[in-house]
Protein backbone atom coordinates (compact mmCIF):
# COMPACT_ATOMS: atom_id res chain seq x y z
CA UNK A 1 0.00 0.00 0.00
CA UNK A 2 1.75 3.21 -0.88
CA UNK A 3 2.62 5.73 1.72
CA UNK A 4 -0.41 8.07 1.15
CA UNK A 5 -2.91 5.86 1.67
CA UNK A 6 -1.15 4.58 4.65
CA UNK A 7 -1.41 7.78 5.94
CA UNK A 8 -5.25 8.35 4.68
CA UNK A 9 -6.22 4.84 6.84
CA UNK A 10 -4.55 6.00 9.76
CA UNK A 11 -6.65 9.12 10.06
CA UNK A 12 -9.38 7.47 9.42
CA UNK A 13 -8.63 5.38 11.87
CA UNK A 14 -7.34 8.04 14.55
CA UNK A 15 -10.52 9.83 13.72
CA UNK A 16 -13.04 6.88 14.57
CA UNK A 17 -10.96 5.96 17.98
CA UNK A 18 -11.02 9.73 19.00
CA UNK A 19 -15.77 9.99 17.63
CA UNK A 20 -16.51 6.42 18.96
CA UNK A 21 -17.52 5.39 15.13
CA UNK A 22 -16.96 3.41 12.13
CA UNK A 23 -17.35 2.41 8.63
CA UNK A 24 -21.15 2.63 8.18
CA UNK A 25 -22.75 0.81 5.69
CA UNK A 26 -25.43 3.34 5.61
CA UNK A 27 -28.06 0.85 6.41
CA UNK A 28 -29.15 -2.34 7.37
CA UNK A 29 -29.28 -5.62 5.46
CA UNK A 30 -31.56 -8.99 5.68
CA UNK A 31 -29.76 -12.12 4.50
CA UNK A 32 -32.09 -15.39 3.66
CA UNK A 33 -30.42 -18.34 6.16
CA UNK A 34 -31.34 -20.73 3.47
CA UNK A 35 -28.42 -18.86 1.45
CA UNK A 36 -26.46 -21.49 4.05
CA UNK A 37 -28.79 -24.22 3.65
CA UNK A 38 -29.83 -24.46 -0.36
CA UNK A 39 -28.03 -27.47 -2.36
CA UNK A 40 -28.95 -25.82 -5.65
CA UNK A 41 -27.71 -22.52 -5.00
CA UNK A 42 -24.22 -24.57 -3.79
CA UNK A 43 -24.69 -26.14 -7.15
CA UNK A 44 -24.86 -23.00 -8.73
CA UNK A 45 -21.77 -21.56 -6.60
CA UNK A 46 -19.41 -24.26 -7.00
CA UNK A 47 -19.96 -23.85 -10.96
CA UNK A 48 -19.97 -20.16 -11.20
CA UNK A 49 -17.16 -19.90 -8.40
CA UNK A 50 -15.07 -22.86 -8.37
CA UNK A 51 -14.93 -23.68 -12.04
CA UNK A 52 -14.57 -20.65 -14.16
CA UNK A 53 -13.55 -17.66 -11.87
CA UNK A 54 -9.99 -17.03 -11.49
CA UNK A 55 -9.03 -17.89 -8.13
CA UNK A 56 -6.08 -16.71 -5.89
CA UNK A 57 -3.90 -19.85 -4.87
CA UNK A 58 -1.52 -18.43 -2.88
CA UNK A 59 1.99 -16.14 -2.65
CA UNK A 60 4.85 -16.43 -4.64
CA UNK A 61 7.07 -18.06 -2.61
CA UNK A 62 4.26 -21.18 -3.00
CA UNK A 63 7.03 -21.71 -5.71
CA UNK A 64 10.24 -20.51 -4.60
CA UNK A 65 12.40 -21.60 -7.09
CA UNK A 66 12.91 -22.94 -10.87
CA UNK A 67 11.19 -26.60 -10.90
CA UNK A 68 9.06 -25.66 -8.15
CA UNK A 69 5.96 -27.98 -8.12
CA UNK A 70 2.65 -27.57 -5.87
CA UNK A 71 -0.45 -29.93 -6.55
CA UNK A 72 -3.60 -28.77 -4.89
CA UNK A 73 -6.94 -30.49 -5.02
CA UNK A 74 -8.75 -28.11 -3.14
CA UNK A 75 -10.60 -26.28 -5.75
CA UNK A 76 -12.51 -29.38 -6.52
CA UNK A 77 -10.61 -29.02 -9.53
CA UNK A 78 -7.05 -30.97 -9.59
CA UNK A 79 -4.29 -28.89 -10.52
CA UNK A 80 -0.28 -28.90 -10.88
CA UNK A 81 1.32 -25.17 -10.57
CA UNK A 82 4.72 -25.31 -11.37
CA UNK A 83 7.66 -22.78 -11.98
CA UNK A 84 8.90 -24.02 -15.66
CA UNK A 85 12.77 -23.80 -16.39
CA UNK A 86 12.60 -20.24 -17.02
CA UNK A 87 10.82 -19.31 -13.94
CA UNK A 88 7.77 -18.81 -15.50
CA UNK A 89 4.48 -19.69 -13.15
CA UNK A 90 1.98 -22.17 -14.99
CA UNK A 91 -0.75 -24.52 -14.40
CA UNK A 92 -1.84 -27.70 -15.71
CA UNK A 93 -4.98 -29.53 -15.08
CA UNK A 94 -3.45 -32.74 -12.79
CA UNK A 95 -4.62 -35.22 -15.10
CA UNK A 96 -2.89 -37.81 -17.12
CA UNK A 97 -3.34 -37.77 -21.23
CA UNK A 98 -3.74 -41.60 -21.02
CA UNK A 99 -6.31 -42.78 -18.29
CA UNK A 100 -7.10 -40.00 -16.50
CA UNK A 101 -5.22 -40.37 -12.91
CA UNK A 102 -3.63 -37.86 -10.66
CA UNK A 103 0.30 -37.33 -12.49
CA UNK A 104 1.16 -35.84 -9.13
CA UNK A 105 -0.06 -36.39 -5.68
CA UNK A 106 -0.62 -33.62 -3.34
CA UNK A 107 1.55 -31.31 -1.83
CA UNK A 108 4.97 -29.31 -3.00
CA UNK A 109 8.32 -30.19 -3.99
CA UNK A 110 11.04 -29.43 -6.53
CA UNK A 111 11.33 -30.99 -10.23
CA UNK A 112 11.65 -30.97 -13.80
CA UNK A 113 9.65 -34.16 -15.01
CA UNK A 114 6.68 -35.92 -13.07
CA UNK A 115 5.78 -39.96 -13.86
CA UNK A 116 2.81 -41.11 -13.59
CA UNK A 117 2.67 -43.69 -10.85
CA UNK A 118 -0.39 -45.68 -13.15
CA UNK A 119 1.61 -46.55 -16.01
CA UNK A 120 4.65 -44.64 -15.97
CA UNK A 121 4.02 -41.75 -18.77
CA UNK A 122 6.15 -38.94 -17.91
CA UNK A 123 6.02 -35.15 -18.82
CA UNK A 124 8.35 -32.02 -18.35
CA UNK A 125 7.89 -29.50 -16.63
CA UNK A 126 6.96 -27.62 -20.10
CA UNK A 127 3.91 -30.01 -19.90
CA UNK A 128 5.11 -32.03 -22.81
CA UNK A 129 5.18 -35.86 -22.94
CA UNK A 130 8.39 -36.76 -22.84
CA UNK A 131 8.00 -40.57 -22.23
CA UNK A 132 5.62 -43.72 -22.87
CA UNK A 133 6.58 -46.81 -20.91
CA UNK A 134 6.80 -49.40 -23.11
CA UNK A 135 5.93 -47.56 -26.10
CA UNK A 136 6.36 -50.37 -28.78
CA UNK A 137 3.63 -52.49 -26.87
CA UNK A 138 1.23 -49.97 -26.46
CA UNK A 139 1.44 -47.69 -29.15
CA UNK A 140 3.11 -45.18 -31.02
CA UNK A 141 0.74 -41.71 -29.67
CA UNK A 142 3.22 -39.15 -31.36
CA UNK A 143 0.46 -37.99 -33.78
CA UNK A 144 -1.97 -37.10 -30.93
CA UNK A 145 0.01 -34.33 -30.01
CA UNK A 146 -0.92 -35.18 -26.40
CA UNK A 147 0.97 -32.77 -23.29
CA UNK A 148 -0.38 -31.53 -20.16
CA UNK A 149 -3.81 -29.36 -20.43
CA UNK A 150 -2.54 -26.13 -19.58
CA UNK A 151 -4.78 -23.50 -17.84
CA UNK A 152 -4.77 -19.77 -17.54
CA UNK A 153 -2.61 -18.63 -14.86
CA UNK A 154 -0.72 -15.18 -13.98
CA UNK A 155 1.64 -14.58 -11.30
CA UNK A 156 0.68 -11.01 -10.29
CA UNK A 157 2.38 -9.11 -8.04
CA UNK A 158 3.62 -11.59 -6.21
CA UNK A 159 -0.15 -13.73 -5.96
CA UNK A 160 -0.64 -16.41 -8.08
CA UNK A 161 -3.98 -16.95 -10.00
CA UNK A 162 -5.46 -19.49 -11.79
CA UNK A 163 -8.92 -20.35 -14.14
CA UNK A 164 -9.57 -23.86 -12.70
CA UNK A 165 -11.53 -25.03 -15.96
CA UNK A 166 -9.83 -23.04 -18.57
CA UNK A 167 -11.11 -20.20 -20.54
CA UNK A 168 -10.06 -16.80 -21.40
CA UNK A 169 -6.42 -15.46 -19.86
CA UNK A 170 -6.37 -13.68 -16.94
CA UNK A 171 -7.36 -10.05 -16.72
CA UNK A 172 -4.93 -8.74 -13.98
CA UNK A 173 -8.27 -5.41 -13.83
CA UNK A 174 -10.22 -8.42 -13.16
CA UNK A 175 -8.70 -9.82 -10.47
CA UNK A 176 -7.31 -6.92 -8.64
CA UNK A 177 -10.04 -4.69 -9.15
CA UNK A 178 -7.70 -1.46 -8.10
CA UNK A 179 -5.62 -3.39 -5.52
CA UNK A 180 -2.47 -3.92 -8.00
CA UNK A 181 -0.93 -0.70 -5.51
CA UNK A 182 -1.59 -1.93 -2.57
CA UNK A 183 -0.25 -5.28 -3.55
CA UNK A 184 2.92 -3.95 -4.88
CA UNK A 185 4.07 -1.95 -2.33
CA UNK A 186 3.55 -5.06 -0.21
CA UNK A 187 6.34 -6.82 -1.54
CA UNK A 188 4.88 -10.23 -1.46
CA UNK A 189 7.36 -11.97 -3.19
CA UNK A 190 9.71 -11.82 -0.92
CA UNK A 191 7.53 -13.32 2.24
CA UNK A 192 8.74 -17.08 2.57
CA UNK A 193 5.75 -20.09 3.34
CA UNK A 194 6.06 -20.35 6.87
CA UNK A 195 3.75 -23.42 7.04
CA UNK A 196 -0.13 -24.57 5.79
CA UNK A 197 -3.18 -25.86 8.21
CA UNK A 198 -6.43 -26.89 7.39
CA UNK A 199 -9.81 -26.44 9.02
CA UNK A 200 -12.54 -28.41 8.04
CA UNK A 201 -15.85 -26.67 9.62
CA UNK A 202 -19.65 -27.65 10.02
CA UNK A 203 -20.53 -24.69 8.23
CA UNK A 204 -21.62 -23.25 4.54
CA UNK A 205 -18.50 -21.57 2.94
CA UNK A 206 -19.82 -18.36 2.64
CA UNK A 207 -19.91 -18.21 6.50
CA UNK A 208 -16.61 -19.04 6.83
CA UNK A 209 -15.43 -16.06 4.23
CA UNK A 210 -17.95 -13.33 6.67
CA UNK A 211 -16.04 -14.76 9.52
CA UNK A 212 -13.05 -12.41 9.21
CA UNK A 213 -15.07 -9.48 7.62
CA UNK A 214 -16.35 -7.67 10.51
CA UNK A 215 -14.56 -6.53 14.15
CA UNK A 216 -18.05 -6.03 16.20
CA UNK A 217 -17.37 -9.18 17.73
CA UNK A 218 -13.62 -9.08 18.37
CA UNK A 219 -13.62 -7.86 22.10
CA UNK A 220 -16.61 -10.11 22.77
CA UNK A 221 -16.39 -13.59 21.42
CA UNK A 222 -12.02 -13.77 21.42
CA UNK A 223 -12.46 -11.48 24.91
CA UNK A 224 -9.73 -13.93 26.34
CA UNK A 225 -7.35 -14.16 23.14
CA UNK A 226 -7.38 -12.01 19.84
CA UNK A 227 -9.98 -9.34 21.31
CA UNK A 228 -7.10 -8.30 23.80
CA UNK A 229 -4.89 -7.02 21.77
CA UNK A 230 -7.35 -4.67 19.17
CA UNK A 231 -9.49 -1.77 19.32
CA UNK A 232 -12.72 -3.81 18.46
CA UNK A 233 -15.93 -2.53 16.03
CA UNK A 234 -13.60 0.04 14.71
CA UNK A 235 -12.42 -0.34 10.84
CA UNK A 236 -12.60 1.21 7.41
CA UNK A 237 -14.18 -0.14 4.40
CA UNK A 238 -13.54 0.63 0.82
CA UNK A 239 -14.86 -1.80 -1.93
CA UNK A 240 -12.77 -2.12 -5.07
CA UNK A 241 -15.62 -3.85 -7.37
CA UNK A 242 -15.87 -7.07 -6.18
CA UNK A 243 -12.72 -7.20 -3.97
CA UNK A 244 -12.61 -5.29 -0.28
CA UNK A 245 -10.18 -3.64 1.97
CA UNK A 246 -11.11 -3.43 5.77
CA UNK A 247 -8.64 -1.86 7.97
CA UNK A 248 -8.11 -2.23 11.82
CA UNK A 249 -6.19 -0.63 14.57
CA UNK A 250 -4.47 -2.76 17.32
CA UNK A 251 -3.68 -1.11 20.78
CA UNK A 252 -0.59 0.18 20.02
CA UNK A 253 -1.72 2.69 17.99
CA UNK A 254 -2.66 4.65 21.13
CA UNK A 255 0.97 4.49 22.30
CA UNK A 256 1.64 6.07 19.11
CA UNK A 257 -1.11 9.07 19.53
CA UNK A 258 0.46 9.62 22.63
CA UNK A 259 4.31 9.77 21.67
CA UNK A 260 4.23 10.65 17.63
CA UNK A 261 2.07 13.45 16.61
CA UNK A 262 3.60 13.75 13.28
CA UNK A 263 0.93 10.10 12.03
CA UNK A 264 3.22 9.76 8.57
CA UNK A 265 6.24 8.06 10.95
CA UNK A 266 3.99 5.74 12.34
CA UNK A 267 5.08 1.96 11.71
CA UNK A 268 1.71 1.30 9.65
CA UNK A 269 2.20 -2.84 10.00
CA UNK A 270 2.18 -2.11 13.63
CA UNK A 271 -0.76 -0.50 14.70
CA UNK A 272 -2.97 -1.96 11.97
CA UNK A 273 -4.24 -5.26 10.50
CA UNK A 274 -5.52 -4.32 6.69
CA UNK A 275 -7.54 -7.25 5.80
CA UNK A 276 -8.41 -8.21 1.68
CA UNK A 277 -11.41 -10.19 0.20
CA UNK A 278 -10.12 -11.24 -3.33
CA UNK A 279 -13.33 -12.71 -4.75
CA UNK A 280 -15.14 -14.96 -4.35
CA UNK A 281 -13.36 -17.22 -1.43
CA UNK A 282 -10.13 -15.83 -0.20
CA UNK A 283 -9.40 -13.35 3.03
CA UNK A 284 -5.46 -11.99 2.96
CA UNK A 285 -4.58 -10.18 5.90
CA UNK A 286 -1.31 -8.10 6.19
CA UNK A 287 -0.16 -7.31 9.96
CA UNK A 288 3.20 -6.98 11.42
CA UNK A 289 4.16 -10.52 11.68
CA UNK A 290 3.50 -10.95 7.67
CA UNK A 291 0.89 -12.58 5.25
CA UNK A 292 -2.28 -14.81 6.09
CA UNK A 293 -4.46 -16.03 3.38
CA UNK A 294 -6.94 -18.38 3.97
CA UNK A 295 -8.73 -19.85 1.20
CA UNK A 296 -12.60 -21.16 1.89
CA UNK A 297 -14.18 -24.08 -0.06
CA UNK A 298 -17.30 -26.23 0.23
CA UNK A 299 -16.35 -29.28 0.78
CA UNK A 300 -17.82 -32.84 -0.24
CA UNK A 301 -21.03 -31.38 -2.01
CA UNK A 302 -22.40 -30.33 1.11
CA UNK A 303 -23.84 -26.71 1.96
CA UNK A 304 -23.23 -27.73 5.28
CA UNK A 305 -19.28 -28.21 5.27
CA UNK A 306 -16.52 -26.36 4.16
CA UNK A 307 -12.91 -26.47 4.06
CA UNK A 308 -10.56 -23.90 5.09
CA UNK A 309 -7.09 -23.44 4.12
CA UNK A 310 -4.75 -21.23 5.95
CA UNK A 311 -1.42 -20.30 4.87
CA UNK A 312 1.04 -17.88 6.68
CA UNK A 313 3.68 -16.04 4.80
CA UNK A 314 6.17 -15.04 7.39
CA UNK A 315 7.95 -11.46 7.33
CA UNK A 316 11.21 -11.85 5.99
CA UNK A 317 12.58 -9.93 9.48
CA UNK A 318 10.34 -11.59 11.40
CA UNK A 319 11.63 -14.64 10.47
CA UNK A 320 15.20 -13.84 11.26
CA UNK A 321 14.15 -12.59 14.62
CA UNK A 322 12.05 -15.70 15.23
CA UNK A 323 15.44 -18.23 14.23
CA UNK A 324 17.80 -15.54 16.59
CA UNK A 325 15.13 -16.29 19.58
CA UNK A 326 14.14 -19.65 18.95
CA UNK A 327 10.65 -18.89 18.51
CA UNK A 328 8.48 -21.43 17.21
CA UNK A 329 6.59 -20.92 13.62
CA UNK A 330 4.26 -23.62 14.75
CA UNK A 331 3.21 -21.52 18.28
CA UNK A 332 1.50 -18.29 16.02
CA UNK A 333 -0.02 -20.70 13.13
CA UNK A 334 -1.64 -23.18 16.64
CA UNK A 335 -2.66 -19.55 18.02
CA UNK A 336 -4.33 -18.33 15.12
CA UNK A 337 -5.78 -21.70 14.32
CA UNK A 338 -7.11 -21.69 18.11
CA UNK A 339 -8.94 -18.31 17.60
CA UNK A 340 -10.72 -19.56 14.38
CA UNK A 341 -11.71 -23.04 15.05
CA UNK A 342 -12.41 -22.33 18.76
CA UNK A 343 -14.81 -19.16 18.46
CA UNK A 344 -15.40 -17.92 14.90
CA UNK A 345 -16.03 -21.56 13.42
CA UNK A 346 -18.17 -22.44 16.91
CA UNK A 347 -20.32 -19.78 16.26
CA UNK A 348 -21.15 -20.40 12.16
CA UNK A 349 -21.54 -23.77 13.15
CA UNK A 350 -24.11 -22.87 15.32
CA UNK A 351 -25.46 -20.27 12.99
CA UNK A 352 -25.21 -22.97 10.34
CA UNK A 353 -27.75 -25.29 12.64
CA UNK A 354 -29.95 -22.75 13.48
CA UNK A 355 -30.31 -22.15 9.46
CA UNK A 356 -31.18 -26.00 8.92
CA UNK A 357 -33.95 -25.69 11.96
CA UNK A 358 -35.60 -23.27 9.99
CA UNK A 359 -37.00 -21.52 12.75
CA UNK A 360 -35.93 -18.28 11.74
CA UNK A 361 -35.86 -17.39 8.22
CA UNK A 362 -33.34 -14.34 7.91
CA UNK A 363 -30.39 -13.08 9.53
CA UNK A 364 -29.97 -8.64 9.98
CA UNK A 365 -26.19 -7.39 9.07
CA UNK A 366 -25.14 -3.77 10.59
CA UNK A 367 -24.28 -0.80 9.05
CA UNK A 368 -20.78 -1.21 11.37
CA UNK A 369 -20.74 -4.89 9.17
CA UNK A 370 -20.20 -3.77 5.86
CA UNK A 371 -18.06 -5.83 4.55
CA UNK A 372 -20.04 -8.87 4.97
CA UNK A 373 -23.12 -6.76 3.43
CA UNK A 374 -20.55 -6.45 0.00
CA UNK A 375 -19.62 -10.21 0.19
CA UNK A 376 -23.21 -11.16 0.14
CA UNK A 377 -24.03 -9.40 -2.66
CA UNK A 378 -20.94 -10.11 -4.45
CA UNK A 379 -21.69 -13.58 -4.03
CA UNK A 380 -25.26 -13.37 -5.30
CA UNK A 381 -24.76 -11.43 -8.25
CA UNK A 382 -21.64 -13.76 -9.27
CA UNK A 383 -24.44 -16.72 -9.39
CA UNK A 384 -26.56 -14.30 -11.22
CA UNK A 385 -29.23 -13.31 -8.51
CA UNK A 386 -30.39 -10.19 -7.47
CA UNK A 387 -28.80 -8.04 -4.50
CA UNK A 388 -30.28 -7.38 -1.37
CA UNK A 389 -31.54 -4.28 -0.41
CA UNK A 390 -29.57 -1.69 1.86
CA UNK A 391 -32.47 -0.54 4.31
CA UNK A 392 -31.83 2.86 6.01
CA UNK A 393 -32.84 2.66 9.59
S1 LIG B 1 -2.95 -43.11 -16.23
FE1 LIG B 1 -1.06 -42.11 -16.22
S2 LIG B 1 0.27 -43.47 -17.11
FE2 LIG B 1 -1.61 -44.52 -17.19
FE1 LIG C 1 -13.24 -13.58 14.76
Amino acid sequence: MEKSERLRILNALVEHIANGTTADAGGIMRVPMSDFTCPELLTQEQEAFFRTTPLLMGLSSQLPERNAYWSDNATGVPLLLVRDGEGRFRAYANVCRHRGSLVVPEGRGCKDRFTCPFHAWTYGIDGRLLAVNKSDHFGNVESLGLRLIELPSAEMHGTLWVRPTGGDPLDEEQCLSGLQHDLLHWNLSDYPHAGTQVIDARMNWKLGVVSYGEIYHLNILHAKTVGKEVHGNLQTFERFKNNYRMVFANQKIDLMRMLMPNRSLWPYRQVTATVYFFFPNVIMMVDAFGVDVLRIFPLEGSPSKSRTIHTWYIDPKVKQHFMDHAISVDDRLKRFRDAVENEDYVMAADIQTNAECGNQSEIVLGRNEAALQHCHNALRLGVGRDPLPVEDV
